[in-house]
């Protein structure tokens, strides 16, 4: 019979579980991490999350960061353990690629990262960094919800980066968040994706 075919950001990924062990390497420590079928890039460390963690610039020591969009949590995990002052809210949609962040930042020592729904994170939280491979799949009207949601929670000196990949909209994205009012750079630029800079305005 064949298979349910299901997205990445489903609430509850209908296909069986198929559990797998990957690593992350960076060059200030190493990861494993589980993944399973039903979540975001499942079988290797996507490209643009590995250019985000190896370009954006070092975490504040201490605050309230976000990995919008967390998945089995390479973001999450990495932000934490840069960072174990900081508390780290990884968010997602999708039930498994939660379960799956929480049992890799158990397993990985990162005991800052808090998982939760997106709609659980209480409303009132401001945010100090925001670290997201955001999912552009879920189309321009939701995503634009999403960042704007999430991007007027940045405290004044606050900021996020987003790496987005050229051939799904980065520089479309890029203007999108200028004329939205919020401060938008790039910080770079490789591999056929962009890592952006967001700020308040
Ligand atoms: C491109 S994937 C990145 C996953 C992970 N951060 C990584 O780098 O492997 C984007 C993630 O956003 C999640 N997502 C979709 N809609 C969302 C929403 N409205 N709020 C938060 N996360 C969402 C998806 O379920 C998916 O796990």
């Amino acid at each position: 019979m064949p298979e349910p075919v299901g997205h990445y950001f489903d609430a509850e990924p209908q296909g069986p579980s198929r559990a797998t062990t990957i690593r992350l390497d960076l060059p200030d420590r190493s990861l494993t991490l589980t993944t399973d079928r039903g979540v975001f890039s499942a079988s290797r460390v996507d490209a643009g999350t590995k250019y985000l963690l190896l370009e954006a610039p070092a975490p504040p020591t201490t605050g309230t960061f976000v990995d919008l969009g967390c998945g089995y949590g390479p973001i999450a995990c990495t932000l934490a353990l840069r960072s174990p002052a900081a508390k780290v809210w990884a968010v997602d949609v999708n039930a498994r690629a939660l379960d799956l962040c929480r049992a890799n930042a158990a397993a990985n020592k990162a005991t800052n990262v808090h998982t939760a729904l997106a709609g659980e994170v209480p409303p009132e939280i401001t945010v100090d960094l925001l670290w997201s491979n955001p999912p552009i799949r879920i189309g321009k009207p939701a995503l634009h919800v999403m960042l704007r949601t999430w991007l007027a929670r940045l405290t004044p000196t606050g900021s996020a980066v987003v790496v987005v990949q050229k051939h799904l909209g980065a520089d479309s994205l890029h203007r999108w968040l200028e004329t939205e009012g919020f401060g938008a750079a790039r910080l770079g630029s490789r591999t056929g994706y962009r890592l952006l800079q967001v700020t308040r305005g």
